[in-house]
């Protein structure tokens, strides 16, 4: 299958390419622009973006599993990434997984067959003060109680 890219999308990368003298240096701002349009990045997109900034896949490959905000599969319309680092671990982060799980019927680590949610344990998000805490799509929630996490399921849009 053929990696298809809208043309806005392509005319894009070729502005980034033309600002940095090393290809290569160009993968991180491509494969967020790639992400921005897909949602995820596919094993296509990553044999994609090696042949433009000319380095083999698995270089590729290695940016996009180092970096957490970068998903190679569809993360879903809501996605979870709950913190599961220390302070969020201590502050109840296992409690906010399960309830996640129960309440969404998706499990850690998958995305739901409908692709509404899907679930994502990370590692420290920077936000300990609010710790429990989680990033839904592009927003941190923290300080989470039962209820509160209640309330934001209840207030998604499905
Ligand atoms: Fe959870 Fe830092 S430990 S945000």
């Amino acid at each position: 299958m053929s990696f298809q890219l809208s043309e806005k999308s392509k005319k894009k990368i070729d502005g980034i390419l033309a600002k940095y003298p090393q290809k290569r240096a160009a993968t991180l701002p491509i494969l967020h622009l790639i992400q921005s349009e897909h949602g995820y990045l596919s094993q296509e997109a990553e044999q994609f973006v090696a042949g433009i900034v000319d380095v083999p896949p698995v270089k590729v490959r290695e940016v996009i599993k180092f970096y957490t905000m970068f998903y190679e599969q569809n993360p879903g319309k809501h996605h979870f990434q709950v913190c599961r680092s220390l302070s969020c671990w201590l502050r109840g982060a296992p409690e906010i997984v399960q309830m996640l799980e129960e309440r969404l019927h998706v499990k850690s680590g998958e995305t739901s067959e409908d692709g509404k949610f899907a679930i994502t344990e990370v590692e420290c998000l920077g936000a300990c003060e609010i710790a429990p805490m989680l990033q839904l799509n592009d927003d941190y929630i923290g300080l989470l109680t039962r209820e509160s996490l209640d309330e934001l399921i209840e207030s998604l849009d499905t």
